[in-house]
């Protein structure tokens, strides 16, 4: 099957690392060419040489806490590639615990990069797709969490719900302009976040193995290519949904 992908141009946040970077990987391989950013000069540098060789590919270094990022990026693709077809929205996951022991400044922390960082990237980057008049596509890496509460994961437990909700409604709202919105919600996939909670509570990882009816935690390509896929014209009747990456552990069909 043709994705389509070829010379498409898309922006990925949180592309220096993990499922930012993996699904950056699969576009690139499939001919698709990128911005990635993140807020490391080094890893976005390092991210950049790996994936030129596959594809065009520039990096800049950007917050997404940062209320100028989302136009700067845009700003990016246009100046290099000249268009931009969709973006993946990832950005690092908020700090753990429960959400009665997360303190004010964890909440307002986490607001601002996972929760308002991804709703004025997805909302900038729609209606520029929408004002482009060709569409595309927008992916906002969540969790599993949207659907099921994970334990310890307080803040992300609030605030992925919400996201998932705010895909829907900008779905509602671009789709009659050819833009389509997604929730990607990965369940445990083998990335340094999870290798850091694993290290901070050893015990959740035999609790979430346990879980997970295909036995082990996914590899970041296996999520980078569902989430390339869903960015593709391949993809193009699915809008408005969340699709889970977790090997079956969610208990919602
Ligand atoms: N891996 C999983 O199994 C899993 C499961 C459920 C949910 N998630 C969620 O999926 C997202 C990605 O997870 P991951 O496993 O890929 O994490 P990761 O391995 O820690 O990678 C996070 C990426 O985001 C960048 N980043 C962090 N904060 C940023 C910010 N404020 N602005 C821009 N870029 C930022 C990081 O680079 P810099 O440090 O250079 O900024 C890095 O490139 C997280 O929100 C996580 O909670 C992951």
């Amino acid at each position: 099957m043709d994705l389509g992908l070829s010379g498409r141009v898309f922006v990925v946040t949180g592309g220096s690392a993990g499922l930012g970077l993996a699904t950056a990987r699969a576009l690139a391989a499939e001919g698709a060419r990128t911005v990635i950013s993140s807020r490391d000069k080094e890893k976005v540098d390092r991210a950049v040489a790996e994936l030129s060789p596959l594809s065009p590919t520039v990096g800049t270094v950007a917050d997404l806490a940062d209320p100028g990022t989302p136009g700067r990026l845009l700003e990016l693709a246009g100046e290099v590639y000249g268009r931009v077809d969709g973006a993946l929205i990832s950005v690092g996951g908020p700090s753990p615990g429960t959400a009665a022991s997360a303190d004010d400044d964890q909440w307002r922390a986490a607001f601002e990069s996972v929760f308002l960082g991804a709703v004025r990237c997805s909302r900038t980057v729609a209606a520029h797709l929408a004002k482009g008049g060709g569409g595309g596509a927008i992916g906002l890496v969540l969790s599993s969490s949207a659907r099921s509460p994970i334990t310890g994961l307080g803040i992300s437990n609030g605030l992925r719900p919400g996201l998932a909700m705010v895909a829907k409604d900008l779905a509602d709202e671009y789709g009659p302009r050819g833009v389509r919105v997604l929730g990607l919600l990965p369940g445990r996939i083998a990335t340094d976040r999870t290798a850091a909670l694993d290290r901070a509570r050893p015990e959740a990882r035999e609790r979430a193995l346990a879980g997970i009816p295909l036995g082990r935690y996914g590899e970041p390509e296996e999520f980078g290519r569902v989430a390339a896929f869903l960015l593709s014209p391949a993809a193009s009747y699915i809008t408005g949904t969340s699709v889970p990456i977790d090997g079956g552990a969610l208990r919602t069909p």
